[in-house]
């Protein structure tokens, strides 16, 4: 068993990983500055594990920061989460978003070269593959044309870490590009807890069904898919975490860099998803139909081979346990943690 830092691991995915890897018999510490989480995740993690778990409050900007945890503590591998993630802020801020996320990195990379731990996992995104690539994305497919700041900072930091690698093949490195991580865990302690008016669809579904919105906008019925919605591939956080285990094991135990999609491998639309939540809360939730949403793209999923092959992984839950799961934390939580 081995000593995870685990970096943004107060935040929606970290949290829910921060569960599997207790869970597993790893020991975790985290690393937050709580700019988009809170720290009652912590109380909850330690609720469902049962464990400790070691916690600095610390930005990921502060490299002194970063290397008294490396000097306290003897830490086998790093999952990276903490960064910004609103697609829409970062068009605004983007001098923020690049800061934030590559300098971060950057930091993080000279702790753990300095205290001469060389594994890394790293969370990047489908939105690498841009709008030119034809789904369902294959990871050998190109990756540099990124929509808006945000995407880019995954592609910069992806390319970064390859860089890394190069330079030193002591280095081994897990990019994972997560699709469209939705759900709770099973106890409704831990969910996606988002600040303001929810960007994302699913939390937003989440408030139209506890009453706090009136209705969905679907931002486009004309996009050529089966219903004219957008599709995406949903995949169950808990999924999403149990493949962040096996990354970890794999980095371990391996050298060099691979990138790896999770996702289900399976398509979803807007209007698919609603029905879903539909079914889960037992009332019809109200929509309109509004214009399309700049940016979006009609399709987005994975092939998921690569993480079947690599790690022996895949997806176990589908959309109706992500709906149910959803549905249960925002009940028990309906102004979030
Ligand atoms: P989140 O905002 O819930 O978690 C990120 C955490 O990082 C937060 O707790 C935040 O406080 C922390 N953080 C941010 N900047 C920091 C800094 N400078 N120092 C210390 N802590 C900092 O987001 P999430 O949904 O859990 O996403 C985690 C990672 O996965 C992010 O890198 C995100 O870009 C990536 N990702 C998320 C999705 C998604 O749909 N949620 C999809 C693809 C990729
Ligand atoms: C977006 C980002 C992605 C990021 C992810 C999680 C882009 C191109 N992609 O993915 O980089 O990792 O968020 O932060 O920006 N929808 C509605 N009504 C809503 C909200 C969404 O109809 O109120 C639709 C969208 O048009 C889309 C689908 O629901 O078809 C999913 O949207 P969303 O949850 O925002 O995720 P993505 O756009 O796929």
């Amino acid at each position: 068993m081995a000593n995870i830092l685990v970096t943004g691991g107060a935040g929606f995915i970290g949290s829910h990983t921060c569960v599997e890897l207790l869970a597993s018999g790893h020991e975790v510490i985290i690393v937050d500055n709580f700019s988009n989480s809170k720290p009652e995740a912590l109380k909850r993690i330690k609720k469902i594990s049962g464990k400790d778990v070691k916690f600095y409050e610390t930005d990921i900007l502060d490299l002194d920061g970063l290397n008294k945890i490396f000097d306290e503590n003897r830490i086998d591998a790093v999952i990276h989460f903490a960064g910004l993630k609103a697609v829409g802020e970062s068009v605004q801020k983007p001098v923020e978003y690049y800061h934030n996320n590559i300098t971060g990195t950057l930091m993080l990379i000279q702790a753990m070269r300095a205290h001469d731990c060389k594994k890394i996992v790293f969370s990047s995104s489908a939105t690498v593959y841009g709008v030119d690539n034809p789904v369902p994305y294959v990871e050998t497919m190109p990756t540099h044309t990124a929509t808006n700041p945000y995407g880019y900072t995954k592609v910069m930091i992806e390319q970064i870490l390859r860089d890394v690698a190069v330079s030193d093949p002591e280095w081994s490195i897990v990019l994972l590009r997560y699709f469209n991580p939705i759900g709770s865990h099973k106890s409704g302690l831990l969910g996606e807890d988002p600040n303001g008016i929810p960007n994302n669809l699913f939390p937003y579904i989440q408030q139209v069904a506890i009453g706090k919105r009136e209705y969905l906008g679907v931002f486009g019925n004309d996009y050529d898919t089966p219903d004219g919605t957008g599709v995406r591939d949903y995949i169950h956080v808990m999924d999403l975490a149990s493949g962040h285990l096996c990354a970890v094991d794999y980095v371990l135990g391996h050298k060099g860099v691979e990138a790896v999609n999770l996702g289900t491998g399976k398509g979803s639309s807007v209007l698919d998803v609603l029905h879903a939540f539909e079914k889960a809360c037992g009332k019809k939730l109200a929509y309109k139909i509004m214009p399309r949403r700049a940016g979006d793209i009609a399709w987005c999923y994975a092939n998921t081979d690569k993480a079947k092959k690599l790690f022996g992984w895949e997806a176990k839950y589908g959309i109706d346990e992500m709906c149910t799961d959803g549905w249960n934390f925002i009940q028990k939580n309906p102004n979030g943690l």
